[in-house]
């Protein structure tokens, strides 16, 4: 059994240290579990609720696409791709917004802040707040639901929105469901032991707070950022506490516990701090340099990178598209080709037009077929040794209960009691396959 994993990057910054340590890291090493289904994507839609800088933008975008891919990230196992390229998720997103409720979106902790930073200084209680702003949990809901992830990893200040989206997911289940599951809800992970790193003052390392290392820049800037990383007054020679200082949790986060013991000892034995800070500096080169390598090389060729995000979103969409249709069908949004009348005195027209047809196979056996008002074939029993359990086999087929019909590749069965019964005939692609379910589903329903 594989776990499905799925977070997003939202692309309005350069990734830091501290990213990597947190977030990038460890998501990396998960995909790398066999039992890992893994979706990593660029939340672009969501950047563009904080940021309307077009450059900026696209800037983040490919960096934060060239580190994951510099740092390991195998594309062959994970789905990699950009929110952006989906357009089943701005789709379902309008689905789910025409069920959450106002109430539950007036709740989200982002939206409360703006309102009560407003309120505070005699604002309007909504000024500057826009739709995006306020549906940010919807969409995040759809980016999740889309793709039936069972996990969610986040940072605590997300935990809100991942039980939003479980809300909205159950609620879209409870209307639309038919006593079905439509969507897996799914659960936030918080990963406990991964390291929070100290920026460069000793607060948490944040772009919000202007202390941060960059993860891929030169050796000439990841020295002058370590060279500024903010230091007690202790002289060379002075005994210095590691634990009271930041500069050792930096280097802890990227150390082995040999070189962590040996740096304590050092520093404890009188180092003076500007020998540390080198040492800081020579350990991040020696874990960065080589992704670093591989980092400019994909910065430099943006139509390689746009490939294998394309590539990805490809892989995303053989998922997004025929749930997708799905979906549709379950709202009531279907073709009209497909129609099956069922409205008033339709209904019994209908009815009479799908028929249960049963025979004998050539080895004796009992079997049936239902076939729809064309006569085009919609099911095909297996065989039973009996005409009685057959008869009572299309008899339970056609008593209105909900239809446990399992796809399997592009074709479909029909199960009573757990086990088989029927089978479909072979489709064409997936969304002829949730078509001819969603048609059989409904002519049963009328078949009374
Ligand atoms: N809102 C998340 C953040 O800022 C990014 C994000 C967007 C996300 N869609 C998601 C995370 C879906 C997890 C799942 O960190």
């Amino acid at each position: 059994m594989t776990t499905r994993i799925l977070t997003g990057i939202t692309t309005t910054g350069t990734p830091h240290l501290g990213n990597y340590a947190g977030a990038i890291r460890p998501a990396i090493a998960a995909s790398r579990d066999p039992q890992a289904d893994s979706f990593y994507f660029l939340a672009d839609y969501h950047a563009l609720i904080k940021c309307d800088d077009p450059a900026r933008i696209q800037r983040s975008r490919m960096e934060i696409a060239a580190t994951w891919l510099a740092l390991g990230l195998d594309t062959d196992k994970a789905t990699f791709y950009r929110q952006s390229d989906i357009p089943e998720i701005p789709e379902l997103c309008w689905l789910l917004t025409c069920v959450a409720g106002k109430g539950l979106l007036n709740r989200a902790h982002a939206y409360k802040a703006s309102v009560d930073k407003n309120v505070e200084v005699g604002e309007d209680p909504d000024a500057g707040v826009t739709m995006g702003l306020f549906s940010y949990p919807v969409l995040m809901a759809a980016d999740i639901l889309m793709f039936n992830a069972q996990k969610v990893p986040v940072g605590r200040d997300q935990i809100q929105h991942v039980e939003m989206a479980r809300d909205i997911g159950q609620r879209f289940n409870h209307l639309f469901g038919k006593g079905r599951e439509l969507f897996v809800l799914p659960e936030a992970v918080i990963e406990e032991n991964v390291a929070t790193l100290p920026g460069l003052d000793g607060r948490k390392m944040s772009k919000s707070y202007d202390n941060t290392i960059p993860l891929f820049g030169s050796s000439k800037q990841l020295k002058d950022a370590v060279a500024r990383i903010v230091t007690d007054s202790r002289a060379p020679g002075e005994p210095k506490d590691a634990d009271s200082s930041h500069l050792f949790s930096l280097y802890q986060a990227f150390a082995t516990p040999e070189q962590q013991a040996g740096f304590r000892a050092d520093l404890e034995g009188g180092l003076a701090w500007g020998e540390a800070k080198n040492r800081l500096y020579q350990l991040l080169e020696d874990t960065l340099g080589e992704a670093r390598e591989r980092y400019n090389t994909l910065i430099a060729k943006p139509a390689d990178l746009e490939d294998i995000l394309l590539a990805g979103a490809a892989k995303a969409r053989r998922i997004a598209t025929p749930f997708l249709g799905e979906l549709r069908e379950a709202v009531g949004l279907r073709s009209f080709r497909e129609q099956v009348q069922v409205a008033g005195s339709e209904k019994k027209k209908a009815a009479k037009s799908a028929r249960f047809v049963s025979f004998r196979d050539e080895d004796g056996s009992f079997r049936f077929r239902l076939l729809d008002a064309s006569g085009e074939q919609l099911l095909l029993s297996k065989s039973f040794a009996d005409g009685k359990t057959a008869g009572q086999a299309s008899k339970r087929l056609q008593s209105g209960e909900t239809l446990d019909v399992r796809s399997e590749g592009l074709g479909f069965t029909v199960w009573i009691d757990n086990q088989a019964v029927a089978s479909s005939p072979e489709f064409a692609d997936a969304m002829a396959l949730e078509v001819a379910i969603a048609r059989l589903r409904e002519t049963l329903a009328v078949q009374d």
